[in-house]
């Protein structure tokens, strides 16, 4: 049995701790440990008033996640609560670290918390697609009132110890030695004689009649398409709806509901896949990892300047070598507009900007660089000047120090045979805005050092980043996947669909943006470019398909230009342009192609499984180890709706059966050189398995 909960009396004052690292998840062992430990609080009477501790670094992350999907064990967390809250002698938690979900629930039920100043408490539960199940929705807003409480558990916000003493949540902060802390608060509490305040006993009233329609209408928005967070609103609702105990009941139903769907199965497999990537093959933990303290970055450019800003954002000195002063200007300018922003927004302060603005330094020295513990080569899209950069770099720079380039498809191998330091070298692949994406390909060639990689991978965690590691292939896992969906795209452009069609039915799918308002935003000069320089490498038929030559032909760059695959009004709304139907419907009568009409499935199938293939090919060439890493880095580079769990997972979840079935359909229909299946995909099919099995 996993988990227990240590107990010991000191002077009337149990102190029950509970013991399961990392992260004191309520397992069938804690559940257990905390029931005994509630009985013989109850039953002895030398005991007066039991505290509930967390052993390790938090008092609890909730839940056992490993748990769900199993039949549950009594005795259910549900029991632990109602019983705790009913215990006639004080129970009190004092809490540290994470107090989440569960745990939090567990807390609520105390008649009294007291908490670390580095406490983080929340209900983080709709971020694995459910809502608490141990009576947060009820007691939550008793305390803290409906906005908060949504805010908490319908957004999943955490807060801060001392926000929580402020609005209620806590009884009070504490610094120094926690459980000296607890057992003193215990003893005042019963010296004092002060009442046990039951949460669920409190009246629930409502001041703000309209915050639940104020909520249901942005989330419904902001988090289109996810089933908890609107369920979330309806049980705090509840809470001012119904008696105490039917709330909670209520509660429980809708909790066990969510969590035996699909979004909350596809949340929980995504949480746990961005865990286990952290767990690189190749790279055991106990792997030496490289001090960063000092960064720099070569070019002055979009990818540039938003790399520098994530380092600055981290605390680490970053240099910025642009090729001239006026880019060097250009640069410092661009940096200075993308804080301002922030502090436009509220995210950030003016001192706190002004501290991350005396980090970053521009040169236009390489010699610079000699100090540098990383530098992040980040140039034009160039193969021969990024080697001559890679040459001087492995020259001037310091012995030890990790050269990376953020190339997203040139030959890293070359690249790092340029740097003559190839065990130095990797790719660092930032996702544009790099201070906003979330996701980071570290790219291993055959030559990177593992130290090196163990240390990319601690950096990335420090730029607040995913780090996913892969193989140096062409696109890496993200771009070589996306391009056989823009491939579809654009074929079935030229067959009968429209622009606005595949965006929807990709967006209604769950995705922000569709691959044309995608391309407009980021200008179709990029597209253009990109297509250039893969030029050798596409088919016959992609080069005929040249709807990005026309448009650019037609200066029609985008939302920069207002008209791309759209037009755009002021607001920079996308409408349908009658104009682009037109050029697109030319070209397939140019080409022979008969428009037909292509039905919302076949877009989806099209744009899907043909990533999805393309992923198992990534998986047999070995470029990745495992689906998991395809998973996050779709769910952090382009928004793969979280409650599919990415595309992999949602491959096992239509069935590598029929997916495969698909596939020989688009294969006669499309072609062999487009849609054979990848034999992993066909074996695993055959086999009746998944990627996941
Ligand atoms: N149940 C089971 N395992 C959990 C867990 C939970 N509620 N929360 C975390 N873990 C596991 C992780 O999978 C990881 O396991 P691994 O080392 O085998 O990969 C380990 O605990 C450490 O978690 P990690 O997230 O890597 O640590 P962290 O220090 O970065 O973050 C938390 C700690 C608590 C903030 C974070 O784990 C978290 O948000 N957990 C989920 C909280 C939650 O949603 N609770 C509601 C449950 S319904």
């Amino acid at each position: 049995m996993k988990g227990t909960v240590s107990f010991a009396v000191r002077e009337a004052v149990a102190v029950a701790v509970i013991q399961h690292p990392p992260v004191n998840a309520l397992s069938h062992g804690v559940r257990t440990g905390l029931l005994a430990a509630l009985a013989r609080a109850a039953q002895d009477p030398s005991i007066q008033a039991l505290v509930i501790l967390g052993g390790g670094r938090n008092f609890s992350a909730g839940a056992d996640v490993r748990e769900f999907g199993q039949p549950f064990q009594v005795p259910e967390l549900g029991e632990i609560i109602a019983r705790t809250e009913a215990a006639e002698k004080p129970v009190i938690a004092a809490l540290h670290g994470s107090a989440l979900g569960g745990g939090l629930e567990l807390a609520l039920a105390c008649h009294f918390r007291i908490g670390h100043a580095d406490t983080r408490l929340g209900l983080p539960e709709v971020k694995l697609g459910i809502i608490p199940g141990g009576g947060g929705t009820q007691r939550l807003p008793r305390l803290v009132g409906a906005r908060v409480a949504l805010t908490m558990i319908a957004e999943g916000k955490d807060i801060s110890a001392a926000e929580g003493q402020r609005l209620g949540l806590i009884d009070e902060c504490v610094t120094g030695e926690l459980e000296e802390a607890a057992v003193e608060f215990a003893q005042r509490v019963l010296q004092e004689h002060r009442p046990l305040r039951r949460t669920g006993e409190l009246a629930a009233s409502l001041d703000e009649p309209g915050v639940f329609e104020e909520f249901t209408q942005n989330l419904a928005r902001k988090q289109r398409g996810f089933a908890a967070p609107l369920a979330a609103v309806k049980a705090v609702r509840l809470a001012y709806e119904l008696p105490f105990p039917q709330g909670v009941e209520r509660e429980l139903e809708m909790c066990m509901g969510l969590l035996n769907g699909a979004q909350s199965r596809a949340q929980r497999h995504a949480f746990f896949a961005e865990r286990e990537i952290a767990k690189v093959p190749g790279v055991p933990p106990d792997t030496p990892v490289r001090e960063i303290s000092a960064a720099a970055v070569v070019g002055s450019g979009t990818m540039a300047r938003g790399i520098a800003v994530c380092f600055a954002n981290a605390g680490i000195p970053v240099q910025l070598l642009a090729r001239s002063a006026v880019a060097s200007d250009q640069a410092r300018a661009a940096i200075g507009r993308i804080y301002a922003a922030s502090v436009a927004r509220g995210s950030l302060s003016q001192v706190q900007v002004d501290q991350r603005l005396e980090l970053i330094t521009l040169t236009q020295e390489d010699t610079d660089l000699a100090s540098a513990d990383i530098v992040v080569e980040a140039i034009a899209e160039d193969l021969p000047s990024k080697q001559e950069v890679f040459v001087r770099l492995g020259r001037i720079t310091k012995s030890g120090a990790i050269l990376a380039s953020n190339t997203s498809f040139l030959d890293l191998n070359a690249l790092a045979a340029s740097s003559a330091r190839a065990q130095d070298f990797a790719g660092l692949h930032f996702f544009n805005p790099a201070q906003t994406m979330r996701l980071l390909e570290i790219v291993r060639t055959e030559t990177t050092a593992p130290e090196v990689t163990a240390t990319l991978m601690r950096l990335g965690r420090r730029l607040g980043k995913i780090p996913a590691v892969v193989g140096a292939t062409e696109g890496f896992v993200a771009n070589r996947m996306l391009a056989r969906r823009s491939r579809e795209a654009l074929f079935m452009l030229e067959e009968g669909a429209l622009p606005e069609q595949i965006d929807r039915v990709l967006a209604d799918f769950g995705l922000p943006l569709g691959p044309f308002a995608v391309a407009d935003l980021g200008g179709l000069d990029v597209v253009l470019a990109t297509r250039r320089a893969r030029f050798a490498k596409l088919s016959a038929r992609e080069r005929a398909a040249d709807l990005i030559e026309q448009l650019n032909a037609l200066g029609r760059l985008g939302q920069k230009s207002a008209a791309g695959w759209y037009r755009y009004d002021a607001e920079r709304r996308a409408q349908p342009d009658p104009a682009v139907a037109e050029l697109i419907s030319r070209h397939s009568a140019a080409r022979g192609i008969a428009r037909r009409v292509l039905s919302d499935e076949e877009i989806l199938e099209r744009c899907l499984y043909a990533m999805i293939n393309e992923g198992a090919r990534l998986i047999e060439e070995g470029v990745v180890t495992r689906a998991h890493e395809i998973d996050v880095i779709w769910l952090h580079g382009f928004g793969f709706p979280a409650y599919r769990g990415g595309p992999m997972f949602y491959a096992d979840q239509v069935g590598l059966k029929s997916i495969l079935e698909r596939l020989g359909h688009y294969r006669e229909q499309v072609g062999a050189e487009y849609f054979t299946p990848a034999p992993l995909l066909a074996r695993l099919a055959r086999e009746g398995r998944g990627f996941y099995d």
